[in-house]
């Protein structure tokens, strides 16, 4: 049985107290109805790590990053390193987001790079994948997503696949209102979860959890929950208040 998952991508939102506040709000609807089979994450930026850390302390929420760069130490100004993340009490590390794709140029190489060295410190990498809107109408979706399979996990073993989820997230339906329906997730979950097992091997697609990503909200949350191959969301705009995001951790819960 694969867990539910449902982790919230705080993008770049919240200040320190900002972050506390939304993460106290959050543990109190948790503890009060505690979620039994969802996996709960926090990515807040690299700012807010670790006094949401020490906020989450003692709590079933587990903590993660957006981003890290692919180097472990040097003359690399303005980045991150995988041990700083770590360092902050954070598990888990957001790569190959979209955003990053679209605004700084990441590509699978890199993307690649991050995944081995963020792998080799004991960090949990969350894997996006995802086509454009002109992709998905140039009947691209398949080759984009074998192609960031093939490379984004090139050398990947079916071994360290235990320690990496992927995120399913449609570029043409972050922060755009538009859902994917239930029915296109779940159709091209289950081609990942093909390609997994045809490129990494070892029937491994079949027991990764493979997250869905773009515009999910309370209202839609339960509709792309209950696909058979859809293991939980990746959530943006409506985690940065708990409320919602809460909702959206309820709806995981009763499918
Ligand atoms: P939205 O939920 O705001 O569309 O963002 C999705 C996302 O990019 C999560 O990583």
């Amino acid at each position: 049985m694969r867990q539910k998952v449902i982790a919230g991508n705080w993008k770049m939102h919240k200040t320190n107290p900002e972050a506390i506040r939304l993460v106290t709000q959050l543990r109190k609807y948790m503890e009060k109805t505690p979620p039994r089979k969802t996996r709960v994450i926090v990515c807040p930026p690299f700012t807010a790590l670790s006094v949401v850390h020490e906020a989450i302390k003692g709590s079933k929420i587990q903590l993660g990053a957006q981003n890290m760069f692919w180097e472990e130490e040097g003359a690399f100004t303005g980045e991150i390193s995988p041990r700083m993340i770590k360092s902050t009490g954070a598990k888990y590390v957001i790569i190959g987001h979209s955003e990053r794709r679209r605004y700084f140029k990441e590509d699978e190489h890199t993307i690649n790079r991050k995944i081995h060295l963020a792998l080799k410190n004991k960090l949990k990498v969350i894997h996006c994948i995802g086509e454009t809107l002109e992709e998905r109408e140039q009947n691209l979706t398949q080759d984009i997503i074998i192609n960031q399979i093939e490379w984004g996990l090139k050398n990947i073993t079916p071994e360290q696949m235990k320690n990496i989820i992927i995120a399913y997230e449609p570029v043409w339906a972050i922060g755009t209102g538009k859902t994917a329906t239930p029915e296109q997730a779940q159709e091209v979950h289950a081609f990942v979860r093909e390609m997994l097992n045809t490129i990494i091997g070892q029937n491994v697609g079949d027991r990764v959890t493979i997250l869905y990503g773009g515009s999910v909200k309370p209202e839609n949350a339960a509709g792309l929950l209950a696909q058979p191959d859809v293991d939980g969301a990746l959530v943006g705009g409506a985690c940065l208040e708990a409320r919602s995001f809460f909702k959206i951790i309820q709806a995981s819960e009763q499918v």
